[in-house]
């Protein structure tokens, strides 16, 4: 399709990928914050949904999420499911104009099933464990998901500080998911704990606070990807 985003969660990277999470955007001026983290270099753009079941706290639904795609029509949208009821939710975020839509081993009973529904409407798939799930929960789904989502904070809130406890996961799901998939982290990162990240095989880094905070954006994502590039793409 003609200007359809190109696809970064699956094949091979040069670089590891950054996602600012509009959780922390100023909602009273939601197009022009999208825009301008994709005019600073984000690789893509991260929606966090919550139903306050899930998670202690409410964040947006399916009309956010199409309005973040009017605002960059070529943007990569990487939708986090933060709900009780994700296979409820895959048709109106896919006609929200979502990319890719992870949701949470821990409330999924049918975890193949809803990664196959995911990718047969035509997006990537990802699933994430919370700071307290062990990483062998996700070891029958090695081959099935795109995209494996670690979380460095219990999740409900941005700005909370960073869990160590989550690197462990992120290296023993890389050595086994191979390069061509998707190690994402998300919860408390800044240029310090990117590091410590990207060190331990992370290629996609959710970053809310911190990008939307800093006075330079572009700095901000260019020291969480590690790498300096000329311009955003
Ligand atoms: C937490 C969300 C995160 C969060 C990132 O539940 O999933 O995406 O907004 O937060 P920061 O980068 O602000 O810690
Ligand atoms: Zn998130």
């Amino acid at each position: 399709m003609a200007g359809a985003p190109v696809c970064p969660f699956r094949g091979p990277l040069t670089a590891p990928l950054v996602g600012p999470s509009i959780l922390s955007a100023d909602f009273t001026r939601l197009g022009a914050e999208v825009r301008d983290v994709v005019r600073s270099g984000a690789d893509f753009i991260h929606v966090d949904i919550m139903d306050g079941h899930f998670v202690p706290n409410l964040s947006m639904g399916p009309a956010v999420c199409a309005a973040v795609r009017r605002a960059a029509p070529r943007v990569w949208i990487d939708v986090h499911l933060m709900i009780r009821n994700p296979r409820d939710f895959i048709d109106p975020f896919v006609r929200a104009g979502a990319n890719n839509i992870t949701f949470h081993l821990e409330v999924e009973r049918n975890p193949r099933l809803l990664l196959r529904r995911i990718k047969e409407a035509g997006l990537t798939a990802g699933i994430a464990i919370k700071p307290k799930t062990p990483w062998t929960a996700l070891s029958p789904f090695l081959d099935e998901a795109d995209l494996f989502l670690v979380m460095s904070v219990e999740p409900g809130f941005g700005g909370q500080a960073f869990l160590p406890s989550s690197l462990p996961k992120v290296r023993a799901i890389r050595k086994r998911c191979g390069p061509l998939r998707r190690v994402e982290m998300d919860g408390g990162i800044a240029s310090d704990t990117a590091a410590a990240c990207r060190d331990a095989g992370c290629d996609a880094l959710v970053a809310g606070a911190h990008v939307f905070g800093s006075a330079s954006r572009r700095s901000a994502i260019a020291s969480i990807r590690g790498v300096h590039r000329n311009r955003g793409r």
